[in-house]
């Protein structure tokens, strides 16, 4: 069954130069890229994706972490890949979510650490199933930006909203 899997690429991964590295490890799975971009996350986007873990004590430090508060590079990578069982496959190349437990040889593995504060920094962030893909890929896409229709999707005129345009 064809899948849509959210990957982000985080500051750490971004500032260590690991998006080549993270972009040939994750072309072994043979999916289709079909959306990315860089992103500038918003307080309201950190939150919104981690909103399961706001009762965590780590909660505040993933925010910073992942808007790039502690590594100095304000933005993401995010992607979708689609194919085939992509979720899996996306899941077994970056490894287990805690860079000690995960295969040495996994992107975790490979990149990953934990902070003297214990937070995890581990590069990447897969999806981790199908309706948790599909909640983050609408959080973090428009249907525009995406080259396939994912979910159903309805055509809005929207002639008040401001945007930019080239001059
Ligand atoms: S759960 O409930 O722990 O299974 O939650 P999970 O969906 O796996 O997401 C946990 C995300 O928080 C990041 N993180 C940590 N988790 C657990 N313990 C510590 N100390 C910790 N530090 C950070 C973890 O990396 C998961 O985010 P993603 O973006 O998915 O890697």
């Amino acid at each position: 069954m064809n899948q849509a899997a959210l990957i982000l690429i985080k500051p750490d991964g971004l500032k260590k130069s690991l998006t080549g590295n993270i972009l040939t490890r994750l072309s072994e799975t043979k999916l289709e890229i079909v959306a990315a971009k860089m992103v500038r996350v918003s307080k309201e986007l950190a939150e919104e994706h981690y909103r399961h873990l706001k009762d965590r004590p780590f909660f505040g430090e993933i925010i910073k972490y992942l808007r790039g508060e502690l590594h100095n590079r304000k933005k993401v990578m995010a992607l979708i890949y689609w194919g085939e069982e992509a979720i899996k496959k996306c899941r077994q190349l970056a490894g287990a979510t805690n860079p000690e437990e995960a295969d040495p040889t996994s992107i975790r593995g490979s990149y990953g650490r934990i902070t003297t504060s214990g937070v995890y920094e581990n590069v990447i962030h897969v999806s981790s199933d199908g309706p948790d893909a599909e909640r983050e890929i609408k959080l973090w896409f428009q249907p525009d930006e995406i080259i396939v229709e994912l979910y159903p999707c309805k055509e809005v005129i929207d002639k008040e909203k401001k945007r930019k345009v080239w001059a």
